[in-house]
């Protein structure tokens, strides 16, 4: 009786992938980075020019050709509508505006709602952080009916700066039987390439559409605006901030694997289990490097790379093992490289800080929190700190 629950625990186990997932440091196989200074004709890359106009365009392409999907850059056109609009919202702290941005192309149209709050007592145009919202609409509610630390708005507001927030379903549904059913409906040549995008790529896409919104409201300081994410939306907002440039600062909360974790050290959540469980976030060729990661062109460092020389914020939680809090901060570490070639200097240390010693010194950000795998009002505060010093506002 016993054998057989043990051989069925096991099966199960198995099935789910729960113990092929290596968590021992020991076990971490040895690999080689792809270097980010040296383009694939193998030439060194020593200064910004070369980088911008050489080797940052070739991982861009390598990201979009085996990663997460072309990202379309034309459309026919877009709108905004304000929906609803409180001038004294919060006790009369912030200004709420809901609206309705809608994007149109190919005799289709993509609506995809943000809320913002913008500080009434603050300097206007406000700096302002934007969420990729991947958890329940309630998190973003701009009734404020929940309040929770995975967008405090009234803290951010109170810190002077605006809050704004999207959710992802409205760009592609977190489902994989559904996710053609937002973005994609614009751009069905996506889904017949294996270089398409999927849901990742689209919800970076409408991080992008909501920059073009801001660059319109008089209340928002497009140049200031903190693109944020948790977990798979960290893996977005990373994404989206290396994309598009005009996002001022990125936060990658917990991005973990195909976010800002290492995928060569296999430590946690791999490639074959994130493409298995989730085969809608990403272009079909990634699943090419299942179980097979070392025949990468790129790693996420050269991810958080292309972000440079603007800040990133990089987080891990002390008991989020899946997500690879020692993968992660050495992806951050490699990144340095490439904000030397800016002459920006990174303050981090040789190895991951202790938990809840905060390293908030831009250009490169990081803390592990003691706890678990989610984005807390602790860890908004430190997101502030850098942002506060990034944009001289302490
Ligand atoms: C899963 C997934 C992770 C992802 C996380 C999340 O755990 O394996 O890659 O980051 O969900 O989005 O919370």
């Amino acid at each position: 009786m016993r054998k057989i629950f043990i051989v069925l625990l096991a099966s199960v186990l198995l099935s789910f992938e729960l113990i092929a997932q290596n968590y021992d440091e020991s076990k971490v196989p040895s690999y080689i980075l792809p270097d980010v200074l040296e383009s694939q004709n193998k030439m060194k890359i020593a200064n910004v020019k070369d980088w911008e106009s050489i080797r940052r365009p070739e991982i861009l392409a390598l990201f979009e050709e085996n990663v997460y999907g072309i990202m379309p850059k034309k459309f026919d056109n877009s709108n905004f509508k304000i929906k609803n609009e409180n001038k004294l919202s919060m006790n009369g702290k912030a200004h709420l505006k809901e609206l309705e941005i809608s994007v149109s192309n190919n005799n289709q149209t993509v609506i995809i709602n943000l809320v913002l709050f913008v500080p009434t007592r603050a300097k206007k145009p406000a700096a302002t952080f934007l969420l990729i919202n991947n958890r329940g609409k309630n998190n973003t509610s701009p009734t404020r009916d929940t309040i929770s630390g995975f967008w405090p708005a009234e803290q951010v507001i109170d810190a002077g700066y605006a809050v704004a927030a999207f959710h992802v379903n409205d760009a592609a549904p977190d489902d994989k039987n559904n996710y053609r059913n937002g973005v994609l409906r614009l751009y069905p040549e996506q889904l017949k390439a294996d270089n398409g995008m999927k849901a990742i790529g689209a919800w970076a896409w409408a991080a992008s559409r909501i920059m073009d919104y801001f660059e319109k409201d008089k209340d928002v300081d497009a140049s200031k605006v903190i693109l944020t994410g948790h977990s798979r939306g960290g893996k977005a907002s990373l994404w989206a901030a290396a994309q598009d440039t005009r996002f001022a600062m990125c936060v990658t909360n917990c991005s973990g694997n195909t976010g800002a974790a290492l995928s060569r050290r296999r430590f946690g959540e791999t490639v074959k289990v994130i493409n298995t469980t989730f085969p809608h976030w990403f272009a079909d060729n990634y699943k090419k490097f299942n179980d097979n990661e070392s025949a990468l062109p790129l790693d996420q460092h050269m991810l958080v790379s292309l972000i440079a020389p603007r800040p990133v914020y990089v987080t891990n939680a002390s008991e989020d093992l899946w997500a690879d809090p020692v993968g992660t901060f050495k992806s951050v570490k490699e990144a340095e490289k490439v904000y030397e070639l800016y002459n920006v200097k990174s303050g981090l240390p040789q190895s991951i800080p202790a938990i809840n010693m905060p390293f908030v010194k831009p250009p490169l950000a990081y803390h592990i929190r003691e706890g678990k795998h989610d984005m807390t009002f602790y860890d908004w505060a430190q997101f502030i700190k850098t942002a506060d010093l990034y944009f001289n506002r302490q």
